[in-house]
C-alpha cells in the first residue's frame, strides 16, 4: 500500500505540465472532457483525483462534474493499475462454461476483488463483456493477450508468470 502511495505521488509530481499541455490542447474542443480524460488516462493509466480541479477550472465544470463522469464511465481508472491487467469475460456465452468459477478463482489466487490490484503491484483484476472469442469460451485477456478455453490451471499459470515480470522503472 505504502508503495502505491509513493509511486502515485512520484506519478503526479512529474506530470502537472504534462496535464496542463493536455488541457491545452483539448479545452477548446467541443465536448472537451471526454476527450481530455481519455488522452490523460492514455498518459498516465489512471486519471488522478488531484487532475480534477485543474480540468474542472480549465472546462468551466465543478470538481463534482468531472468527478461524476470518471466514476460513470468504468474505462476511467482513478488509480494507477497494477503492471499487468487480467480481464475476466463475464458475458453469456463464458458464464455459460465456467466463467464464474474463474473468476473466483483469480479472486482467490490475488486476494482480491475485481477493480483492485494485488499487493505486490503485479496483476488489476477487471470483469469484461465478451471479448469476442465465445466459441473458445471461457475467455481472459492478460494485456493486450486474449486467450480461450481457459481452465483454473491456465489462469493461475497466467497469475503466476503477471507476478514474476519486474516492476517497471
Ligand atoms: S462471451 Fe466471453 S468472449 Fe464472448
Amino acid at each position: 500500500m505504502q508503495d502505491t502511495l509513493i509511486d502515485q505521488a512520484s506519478v503526479q509530481a512529474g506530470w502537472s505540465e504534462k496535464l496542463d499541455q493536455l488541457i491545452a490542447q483539448y479545452k477548446s474542443l467541443p465536448g472537451a472532457l471526454l476527450p481530455l480524460l481519455h488522452a490523460i488516462q492514455d498518459e498516465l493509466s489512471y486519471i488522478p483525483e488531484s487532475a480534477y480541479p485543474k480540468i474542472a477550472q480549465a472546462l468551466s465544470l465543478s470538481v463534482a462534474e468531472v468527478h461524476g463522469v470518471v466514476s460513470f464511465y468504468h474505462h476511467f481508472k482513478t488509480h494507477k493499475p497494477g503492471r499487468h491487467v487480467l480481464q475476466i469475460c463475464r458475458a453469456e456465452s463464458c458464464q455459460a462454461m465456467g466463467s464464474e468459477g474463474l473468476e473466483a478463482h483469480a479472486k482467490q489466487c490475488l486476494s482480491i476483488d475485481y477493480h483492485e490490484t494485488s499487493l505486490d503491484q503485479a496483476v488489476t483484476l477487471e470483469p469484461v463483456y465478451c471479448l469476442g472469442n465465445c466459441a473458445l469460451s471461457p475467455a481472459v485477456m492478460m494485456d493486450e493477450e486474449i486467450f480461450g478455453r481457459v481452465s483454473k490451471a491456465d489462469l493461475e499459470a497466467l497469475i503466476h508468470d503477471a507476478k514474476k515480470t519486474e516492476a517497471q522503472a
